[in-house]
Parts: C-alpha cells; structure tokens; sequence
C-alpha cells in the first residue's frame, strides 16, 4: 500500500494499478486530449449495496463558478460510475468536497464540515470522504489531511479530475488516504461528461489557468498557466447547449480577456462575436475579466454583439496606486478609471460590478480613503468586499503589515457602506421601469414567487407561475431594495403608464 500512494503522490497511480485509459497520459506534458466516459469509467462501475439501493454521492462545493463548473463535470463522472445523486450528506456513501483556497476562511469552513460529518462513517461504514479543489492544490493542506483529517479517503487536484473514476475506485480498497495531485497541467481536456445542474443557465469553460500572478492570489498556483480551449471546440459546445434548450451561457476563465493568448491565432473579441452568431443563442455572459488587456476591440464587441449582456464584472481590488503596484496588479487607478468612461461610452447601459480587498500587507487609512474615493467615482453597481487574508507561499504573505484586524474590520464596513447605499440608489431608479427579465425559477424561499435576473445581472423577485421558467418577461419594479428588486408581472397586452 505504501508502494501504491506512493505511486499516487507521483501522479503514476495508473501504472502501479496496472490501470488502462483510453490514452496514456503523464503529468508535466503538455497536450490536448479528449477523453471518451466510456473509457474513464468502464473498469469502475458500481452495482447496487447489499440492500439493492444505488450508491449515492454528495459534492459540497466552495468558492467561484469554476468550481460550481467542476461539480458538474465530477457529478457527470460519477453518474456514469453508477452512482445516483444523494438528497444529503446523511443518505450519501460518498462525500466530496470541492474547495476553494482564495481566503482562510473558506479553508477552515471545509475543515470544520469534514469534522462534523465525520460521526456518518460510524452509520454507514462504506461512507468514503473525498476533497478536491483549489486546496487539495497546497501542501500545507495535504499535510494537515495527513495529520488531523486521515478518514479523508482520497484527495486529488484541480489537473486531474477525470482520474476520479479510477481513484474513488483505488479509494475504497485502501485503508490510507488515496492521494494524487498533480502540480502541473498535463493537458486541456475536451469532451468532459458533465451533469449540469441547470437547465436554463449553463456555464461554458473557455480558458484555464492565470498568468496574471497577483502577490495576494493562489490561484496561479493553484489552477496553472493559462490555458486556452480551441475556439471551434467552445463554438460546439455552445452550439450542443443552445440546441438542448439552454438560455444563457456563462464563458468561463480565470482571466476571459487574455483568452487566446496561448493560441495565437483568435482573441477574445473574436471568440464573443463568434459564439454571438451561433443560431438561436439567446444569453451570453462572461466572467471574469481584467481591467488590463480590456482592449478597444473587445469593448466593441461586447457592445455590438446582441447577445451579449450588458454586464461586466472588473476587479479592481484597490483605488491606490502604490497598493495597486504591490499587488502586482497591471492597472493604475488613472487606467481604471478611464477603462470604465470607455466603457460606459460605448455600453450605456452597462452594468459594473467589482472585487475589492482592504487591508492589504501595508495599507494604510490614507491608501483606503483613495478605495472609498474611486467607489464613489465610479458608482459600482455591485461590490465584492474581502478582507485580505493572506496565502501560504504567496508573496504578500511576507509583506510587512500594521493594520490591526478591528482595523481592517471597519474598513470592511465602512466600504460596504458606501457600496450598498450606492447599490440602493441605481436600484431605487428603476422603481416603477419596466425590465426585461429571464426566468430562472421559483425563488429560494418562496414557492409562489419567480426569480430571474435583467441583462445587466440584477435579481428579480415577481409572483408568477413556473411555466415561464426559461421565457423572457416583462417585469415592473414596485419595490427595489439593495439586493434585489421585487416587482409584477406584466401582461403583453397590458399599458402601463
Ligand atoms: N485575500 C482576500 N481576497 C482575495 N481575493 C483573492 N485572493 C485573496 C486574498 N488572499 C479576492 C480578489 C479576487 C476575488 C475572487 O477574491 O478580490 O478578485
Ligand atoms: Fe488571482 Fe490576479 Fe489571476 Fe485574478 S488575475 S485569478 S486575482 S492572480
């Protein structure tokens, strides 16, 4: 068994288990394959449990829409296993954890999960834990499974999911944690099996990986150089969703505007026009994008494609140049600000939203007040606020700090503050404007009531009946509040004054 993990942490789990997959594969080289689900789950299927009721999984997942993305790929492997989707933790034999590693606490949230689910190994002894992700990525975290978490029965990366088969497999004949992590991206995988959890929205990978290297973030380490998808293999994807009946597609990256980059030979702007195009595309969003490389051809494209909506989420983590260059952040402030006058020049309706860290290695209040100054100048609809939390290996992990935490607290709240009062009044100016709305659902806590969001991403609460989910409404907003906006339905034939 040593042997055998040790094969695992090698990455050549395959070899030592004398495994076949429809291509031979080694981490650390670079390739494009195309995996056939018949191939990575033939030899590991699951029947029935002794009592003649299928194996049940549950993936808990964390942090961003490319994990959300990456569930849905593991739900798809395990589908073909065998294995049916758990209404609980408590029904479930197998347990999965996909992680984020941007912030602590989001760490310690799945530590503290693992922990408290423990005791359902002593109802159902076949229960086997698994934890992927972001943190399976960091060695710190699989040294501290090692150590504290050791009825974690397998722990495998973000380069190498579509092992999942073969290693859940490896898990359950192992008394030791099965682990496999590969530090590097062998390939782009094409044609994953996925169980979309969504039949309206779908999100659609268009890049992996960031390059952009922040001195806070773990995701370049974490997720790899960025790689590219070929743009005819994106267009085919989306093609398949619109002809199943999806209405919004979601491009997916790290870093959408630097799409095309690794290829040389389409960039961003050319990949939107074209997904634009596909025959009877409806929605189509993107995220995230960077302010640097936001280029006067993409603006463009963003505006003259039709269906392309009219939102755009631009991190810009702080309003301070010297925080800005610290943080390796490619843009100024100056930059920034004029990206975003470009912008709005060019997409009037455009809606903005942000990221924002305070308290990064040496701010000072002065530093923040420039933040708090560029949230009023540029009047974000939506702002996501952090704390700075620093990151083992990172470089802003060994920037000298003297902030106090209480301090960085109440700049927390300070900048939300001023963002929801902002947030409250671009809502407050639709009051009684009548919005085009895409039908997602029911709404999470009442049966009776709709919810859909505008082109420009706004959330919209109406009382109506679920046959309209997937339909483009028309909604007249009586009551906006900071978060969301309620409103009514408003009948085609109906004047409103
Ligand atoms: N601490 C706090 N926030 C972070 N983010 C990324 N790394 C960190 C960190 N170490 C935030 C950034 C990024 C968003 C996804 O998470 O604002 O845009
Ligand atoms: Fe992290 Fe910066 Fe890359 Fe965004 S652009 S994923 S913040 S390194």
């Amino acid at each position: 068994m040593e042997n055998l993990i040790k094969l695992a942490r090698e990455g050549r789990l395959e070899q030592g288990l004398g495994l076949t997959f429809g291509q031979t594969h080694r981490p650390n080289q670079a390739q494009r394959v195309s995996y056939d689900i018949e191939e990575l789950t033939k030899n590991y299927r699951v029947g029935s449990k002794a009592d003649g009721s299928p194996y049940r999984f549950q993936i808990l997942t964390y942090g961003c829409q490319m994990n959300e993305h990456d569930t849905e790929v593991m739900a798809g492997l395990l589908t073909a296993m065998g294995y049916e989707a758990a209404s609980s933790e408590a029904d479930a034999d197998f347990i999965l954890f996909n992680t984020c590693a941007v912030r602590e606490n989001a760490e310690d949230k799945v530590f503290g999960e693992i922990g408290r689910l423990r005791p359902l190994k002593n109802r159902n002894p076949e229960l086997l834990f698994g934890l992927c992700g972001c943190m399976a990525q960091e060695a710190g975290v699989q040294k501290m499974v090692r150590e504290k978490f050791p009825w974690v029965d397998l722990v495998f990366g973000t380069h190498n999911i579509h092992r999942l088969p073969a290693l859940l497999h490896a898990a359950k004949a192992s008394t030791e944690t099965v682990m496999e992590v590969w530090d590097k991206a062998p390939e782009t995988v094409e044609d994953w099996p996925k169980l979309r959890k969504d039949s309206i929205r779908a999100w659609v990978n268009i890049q992996y990986g960031c390059n952009k290297f922040c001195t806070y973030c773990i995701v370049p380490y974490t997720r790899g150089v960025e790689r590219s998808r070929l743009p005819e293999d994106i267009v085919a994807e989306v093609e398949q969703l619109v002809a199943e009946g999806f209405r919004e597609i979601t491009l997916l990256g790290q870093n959408v505007n630097d799409y095309g980059v690794d290829l040389g030979t389409v960039n961003f702007a050319q990949l939107l026009r074209r997904v634009n195009e596909i025959p009877g595309i409806d929605r189509i969003r993107f995220t995230t994008s960077n302010p640097w490389n936001f280029t006067d051809e993409l603006i463009e494209a963003i505006a003259e494609s039709e269906h392309v909506a009219e939102h755009i989420h631009l991190p810009v983590q702080s309003g301070n140049n010297e925080i800005l260059r610290r943080m390796n952040r490619s843009h100024t402030r100056e930059y920034y600000l004029k990206l975003v006058d470009k912008i709005r020049a060019k997409i009037p309706n455009v809606s903005l939203t942000t990221d924002i860290i305070v308290g990064f290695p040496g701010e000072t209040e002065a530093h923040f007040q420039d933040t708090l100054a560029l949230v009023r100048e540029v009047e974000f609809d939506n702002a996501f606020t952090f704390i700075y939390s620093p990151r083992e290996n990172t470089p802003a992990a060994n920037f000298p700090d003297s902030a106090t935490e209480a301090e960085k607290k109440d700049r927390l709240r300070r900048l939300n503050e001023v963002q929801y009062e902002i947030s409250l009044r671009h809502n407050q100016a639709l009051q009684g404007k009548i919005v085009e709305v895409l039908v997602e659902g029911e709404s999470r806590t009442n049966r009776d009531v709709l919810s859909g969001r505008t082109r420009g991403n706004r959330l919209v609460l109406f009382p109506g009946d679920l046959s309209l989910r997937g339909q483009h409404v028309q909604v007249e907003i009586t009551e906006p509040q900071t978060f969301l906006l309620k409103g009514r339905l408003v009948q085609a034939n109906e004047v409103v004054s």
